[in-house]
């Protein structure tokens, strides 16, 4: 039996906030209910003391990055800019939690981001640690928008309920072992509107890994090759580790890289241990399927099929904010009789490495109170279309290609499935790094040969 107990569970009502980013203190907050001071925050350099093998893994995470971030800071200040600084907070609720709990934080007109220098460490260890409970939005009773109640100075939560140490009080915390915990964060929805711009947290909530009691802390907070041994076997790895220099070894243990999608922003960051790790949990999550007839004559049209499958991650494919990401099939037909010319190509790169507005893409389609396209998390109004994949489920893409006159044949299909954290162009936009290339990361490929037939 799946356990549901939250210690202060509160149920929130949404209000109709309208014209306001109200965020903290209305979800986000203290258990008191009052702003928390930076000094009750302690820095993860402290923590590496006793902790050096949590610290060194948390430290080049996209958690202990969520500030530091360039793209988001570029995105952010845009932001503010645009509502006036009525994001600056809501925003800080899930990428400087500390900040925003302390009311420390703010972006000057000059774009100079204001923080406390206690608050700046990102998603960090005493955040976490603090967290009691989690509060479920009244809407769907889902986590979401950073709903969680933080003790500061409080005892360190964790899963065990027989810790120790001379530092601080510990306390056992079903809510870390719990994937409700992740989604107040990775469930985001549009404080004004209320559309969900990334639902993470609801996508799993929904699907066989759930049910199976699979929670994110068992792909995530493991290596990738476990990560994906625990969605063939639907088995969580019991792992051993030790949890503090004083020789404290204990199972079940957990890794602190959360590595997800992200190879592109940790490159920026020097993260190369993690950009690699984000390779290949997107290179583990799905497999492809050529379906094409054994021959065909080579003036007709040739019907190819893509099977693509979400065979191992715990959520869509691809998952949140995907109105920014990009996950996409790239199909090309060479003619083998014409030494390997190309006859067709769909999903490929243009000008400025711009993709192909035509291609086959998955994700989520956003607009604007206008009815424009936009990315931009505040800007959104609206989900237009929504073509991620759901946890193991499969589409299949068609194409009917009309084989070019004089073409000859037999004919090689390749499909490859790539992913990219963001377009080109906005990367060049926002990022001041020229001649900076969005690395590109192929999740799959597969190849098949079609013969000629007579006509
Ligand atoms: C995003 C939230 C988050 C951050 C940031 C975080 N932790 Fe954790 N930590 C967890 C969760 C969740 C668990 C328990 C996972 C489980 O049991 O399912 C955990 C487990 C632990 C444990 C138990 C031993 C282990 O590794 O499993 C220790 C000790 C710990 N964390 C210390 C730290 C320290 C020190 C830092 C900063 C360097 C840190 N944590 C940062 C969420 C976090
Ligand atoms: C409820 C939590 C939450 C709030 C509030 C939030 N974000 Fe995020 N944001 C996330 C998470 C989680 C991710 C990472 C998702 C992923 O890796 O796919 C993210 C990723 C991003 C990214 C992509 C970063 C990258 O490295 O690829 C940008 C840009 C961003 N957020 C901007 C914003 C802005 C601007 C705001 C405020 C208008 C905001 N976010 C508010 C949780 C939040
Ligand atoms: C002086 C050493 C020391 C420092 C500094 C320290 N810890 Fe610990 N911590 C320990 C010891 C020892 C344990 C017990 C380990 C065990 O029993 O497995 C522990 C246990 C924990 C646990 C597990 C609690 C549970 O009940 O499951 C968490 C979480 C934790 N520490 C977080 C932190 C955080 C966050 C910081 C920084 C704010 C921190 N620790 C700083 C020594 C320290
Ligand atoms: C069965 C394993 C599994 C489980 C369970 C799982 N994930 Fe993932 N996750 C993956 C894989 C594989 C990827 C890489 C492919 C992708 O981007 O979806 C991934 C990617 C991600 C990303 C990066 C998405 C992007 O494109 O930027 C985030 C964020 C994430 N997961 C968060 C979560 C959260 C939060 C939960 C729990 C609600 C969770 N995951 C549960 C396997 C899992
Ligand atoms: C306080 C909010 C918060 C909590 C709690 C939280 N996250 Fe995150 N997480 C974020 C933000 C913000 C980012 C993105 C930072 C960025 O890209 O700038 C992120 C990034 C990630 C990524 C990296 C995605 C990538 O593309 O590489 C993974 C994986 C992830 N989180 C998993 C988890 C898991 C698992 C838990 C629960 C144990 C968790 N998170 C709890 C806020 C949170």
């Amino acid at each position: 039996m799946v356990r549901l107990v939250f210690p202060l569970l509160l149920v929130l009502a949404v209000p109709a906030w309208a014209e306001e980013f109200v965020f903290y203190p209305k979800i986000l907050n203290t258990t008191t209910g009052l702003p928390a001071s930076p000094g009750q925050f302690v820095s993860a350099e402290k923590c590496a003391y006793c902790h050096p093998l949590q610290y060194e893994q948390w430290k080049g995470s996209m958690h202990a990055n969520a500030l530091a971030d360039p793209l988001f800071q570029a995105v952010w200040r845009e932001s503010s800019r645009e509502t006036g600084g009525r994001t600056d907070r809501f925003c800080a609720g899930c990428h400087a939690p500390v900040g925003a709990l302390t009311e420390q934080v703010w972006i000057r007109e000059s774009g100079q981001i204001v923080i406390d220098p206690r608050a700046d460490e990102g998603v960090t260890c005493d955040f976490c640690h603090s967290v009691v409970s989690v509060k479920l939005l009244e809407k769907g009773g889902n986590p979401g928008n950073s709903g969680l109640a933080v003790e500061p100075e409080g005892a360190k939560q964790g899963p065990y309920a027989d810790a120790h140490s001379t530092f601080h009080a510990t306390a056992y915390s079903d809510v870390h072992t719990r994937s409700e915990f992740c989604g107040a964060c990775h469930n985001v929805f549009h404080p004004a509107n209320n559309t969900a711009i990334a639902r993470t947290y609801e996508e799993w909530k929904g699907s066989e890994y759930a049910r199976a009691g699979i929670q994110c802390q068992d792909c995530h907070m493991v290596p990738p090759e476990v990560a994906a041994r625990v969605a063939d076997t639907m088995e969580k790895a019991v792992r051993t580790g030790l949890t503090s220099v004083f020789d404290t070894e204990r199972t079940p243990f957990f890794d602190h890289d959360f590595t997800g999608a992200n190879a592109a922003v940790t490159t920026l960051l020097n993260q190369w241990t993690r950009a690699n790790e984000a390779r290949l949990r997107l290179q583990s999550a799905a497999r492809l399927e050529l379906v094409v007839p054994d021959t065909v004559a080579p003036s007709r049209v040739l019907e190819v099929g893509v099977r693509v499958e979400n065979a191992r991650a715990g959520h869509n494919l691809p998952t949140s904010m995907t109105e920014l990401r990009e996950m996409w099939l790239e199909v090309t037909v060479r003619d083998l009789g014409k030494d390997g010319q190309v006859v067709f190509q769909s999903g490929g790169l243009g000008e400025g490495r711009r993709l192909d507005p035509k291609a086959r893409r998955f994700g989520a389609q956003a607009m604007d109170a206008d009815g424009r396209p936009t990315w931009k998390p505040w800007r959104i109004a609206r989900i237009v279309r929504d073509t991620s994949i759901p946890p193991r489920g499969a589409v299949t893409e068609r194409f009917e290609i009309s084989l070019p006159p004089g073409a000859k044949g037999p004919f090689e299909v390749v499909a490859r499935l790539l992913y990219r954290s963001l377009p080109q162009g906005v990367a060049d936009a926002y990022l001041g790094r020229p001649g900076w290339k969005v690395p590109l990361v192929e999740m799959a490929a597969t190849r098949a040969e079609v013969g000629v037939a007579g006509e």
